[in-house]
């Protein structure tokens, strides 16, 4: 008996990161797991952040029979379940060197098989050569779905024949599109050797069926393969998740992954600049199969935790922390690599922002993969610094005057002006988006390099608003379609000649140009409002007939509002002179 539990001591607690597109059941197969219902006391049932269980070995033992029936000798005292919201599915999931899961659960809805968030994850997860199992959920949803009791396999094989066909086609493409990412995979029954293959358990998350054989595959996957991995370390090593505000007390929550943190210990928490050093105050560790905190005085990895720190000035989520002994040049060093990442920037490119360390190096990694260059990367709400930067790349490369928000919130009172801004918490629909407003870029770009200054625009008099009648003029526009610039020339709604535009003002301050739906100032000289346009309706921008040419040529440069002010603009013209234009 005492060998025993000095044999489980040593050996930590797997972190095991539940993974999957959005609503394909890692909630409820974490639910069923605890014998919880979280799943249906959450909002609208979505996963909003990051969550962890821990999961003693009796309990593990309880959800599955099969280790005791077997008779598998278990070493590991437990394991500490991560949830992740499908829709960010790999926040924060980082440790130094690598991911801070030990193994994931890949959560599949046989249903819809690979989504685009579960082809990310794949990514991610071939990339920090996480060892993962797939849980093919929802098989109760295959039309004629008998349950059974006991045996998976038996059950699978002893289905009525249009099922068993039903579920052979959802199990073959499934494992062709998983194949075409670069992994092999078969049912776990059939499987020989698991470095060679990923092992795939189907499931129900709502009958339960298959949720004891994943959890059996789960241990079997750890004690087989993880235990040298799994050996507790001398130093205690963490990773900030969260900071959180509980009774005016600040909390930062964190999950040890290595080693024994005790209250009154000093550690250090990596920053882009020095190491934040702060004492522990004081720990409260979280409870068995639930999610509340009992306050203790020392914790074991893996485990999660909420610390009280006497310093908490400038931490951030997904910052790695580890004890203080006489080791802080050696941590710095060990810092600034684990940041090289984040760090490792272009000399230009667009600007990124995340909620934290994990999910940034996750962002990097994605948009490098798709080419896109990043000029500046950081942890944090957009703010009035990133739009300083991103306007830096204007003149260099429009293209790349864009902030993408992962994540994150745009800081109040911010002026984009001219800076796009793309934020959300899907990772390939922001690629999606980017390179949709790319290509909308793109093209304007082209079409300014090819008509010069010239513009289609019809504007509509706004006679409400006479500022000045004259020296110059000064009156209210509406933009019916098109772009206007200053210093183009326009005409009236009879063709005939009225001003250059000298200056346009949009609440209060120049402009260089207007664009369809605003409402402005316009000032031109050398007219009189009330002897010139009293009586008109409409401006329109001049154009020659060489332009007139030019624009026709490139109709496809031209949006609809503008083609047809074009036709307006010929119209007139051709009122006085037939022939115009053509
Ligand atoms: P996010 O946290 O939003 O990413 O979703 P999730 O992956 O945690 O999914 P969740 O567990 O919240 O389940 C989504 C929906 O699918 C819920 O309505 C569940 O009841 C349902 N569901 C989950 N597993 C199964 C299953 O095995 N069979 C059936 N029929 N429904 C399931
Ligand atoms: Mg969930």
């Amino acid at each position: 008996m005492e060998n025993n539990t000095e044999r489980t001591k040593r050996i930590r607690a797997p972190i095991v990161t539940v993974v999957g597109h959005v609503d394909h059941g890692k909630t409820s197969i974490l639910d069923h797991f605890r014998r919880t219902s979280v799943q249906e006391c959450e909002a609208g049932g979505i996963t909003q952040k990051i969550s962890y269980t821990k999961f003693p070995l009796i309990q593990i033992k309880n959800a599955c029979p099969i280790i005791d029936e077997k008779g598998v000798k278990l070493e590991i005292p437990g394991f500490l379940f991560i949830d992740t919201p499908g829709h960010a599915a790999f926040t924060n999931l980082r440790k130094r060197g690598g991911s801070l899961a030990d193994l994931a659960i890949l959560v599949v809805s046989i249903k819809e098989g690979i989504k685009p968030q579960t082809a990310e994850v794949l990514q991610i997860l071939k990339t920090y050569k996480t060892p993962f199992l797939i849980a093919l959920n929802k098989i109760d949803t295959i039309s004629g779905w008998k349950q059974n009791v006991g045996d998976l396999k038996k059950s699978i094989e002893s289905q009525a024949v249009n099922v068993t066909d039903e579920f052979r086609e959802a199990l073959l493409t499934f494992q062709g599109s998983l194949s075409s990412h670069g992994f092999d995979s078969d049912l776990y029954y059939d499987i020989d050797d698991f470095t060679k293959k990923i092992a795939i358990v189907p499931c129900s998350a709502r009958t339960g069926e298959g949720v004891p054989e994943l959890l059996y595959m789960l241990t079997g996957l750890c004690q087989k393969f993880l235990k040298e991995k799994l050996i507790i370390g001398k130093e205690a090593k963490g990773v900030i998740l969260e900071l959180k505000k509980e009774k005016n007390i600040d909390l930062i929550e964190t999950i040890l992954y290595d080693g024994t943190l005790k209250v009154g210990d000093e550690i250090a928490i990596a920053s882009f600049n020095e190491p934040i050093i702060s004492k522990i105050r004081g720990i409260e560790e979280v409870e068995s199969l639930c999610f509340k905190y009992r306050n203790t005085n020392s914790i074991s990895a893996a485990t999660g935790a909420r610390l009280h720190l006497t310093n908490k000035e400038g931490i951030l989520p997904g910052m790695p922390f580890q004890t203080l002994s006489n080791n802080l040049e050696q941590l710095k060093k060990d810092f600034k690599k684990e940041l090289s990442g984040a760090a490792n920037l272009d000399k230009g490119g667009i600007v990124i922002k995340a909620d934290s360390l994990g999910s940034l190096d996750a962002l990097m990694f994605l948009l490098r993969q798709e080419g896109i260059r990043i000029v500046k990367a950081g942890i944090g709400n957009i703010g009035k610094s990133d739009l300083i930067s991103a306007k830096a790349s204007l003149d260099a490369n429009p293209l790349d005057a864009l902030i993408i928000g992962f994540n994150v919130k745009l800081e109040e009172d911010l002026d984009s002006n001219h800076i796009k801004i793309l934020s959300g918490e899907v990772v390939y629909k922001l690629i999606e988006d980017l390179q949709e407003w790319r290509k909308k870029k793109q093209l304007e770009i082209e079409r300014e390099r090819m008509m010069g200054l010239a513009t289609i625009c019809k504007a509509e008099i706004l006679h409400n608003y006479i500022f000045r009648n004259s020296n110059p003029a000064i009156f209210g526009i509406k933009i019916i379609g098109g772009k206007l610039k200053a210093g183009v020339p326009l005409i009236d709604e009879t063709g005939e000649n009225v001003a250059r535009v000298k200056n346009i003002q949009h609440e209060k301050e120049s402009v260089k140009e207007a664009i369809e739906g605003q409402e402005l100032a316009v000032s031109l000289t050398g007219i009189n409002f009330e002897r010139r346009l009293r009586d008109k309706k409409y401006l329109y921008v001049e154009i020659s007939e060489r332009q007139f040419k030019e624009f026709k040529k490139n109709k496809d440069l031209l949006s609809s509002q503008e083609l047809k002010i074009l036709q307006e603009i010929s119209d007139l013209k051709r009122k006085k002179q037939e022939n115009w234009g053509l």
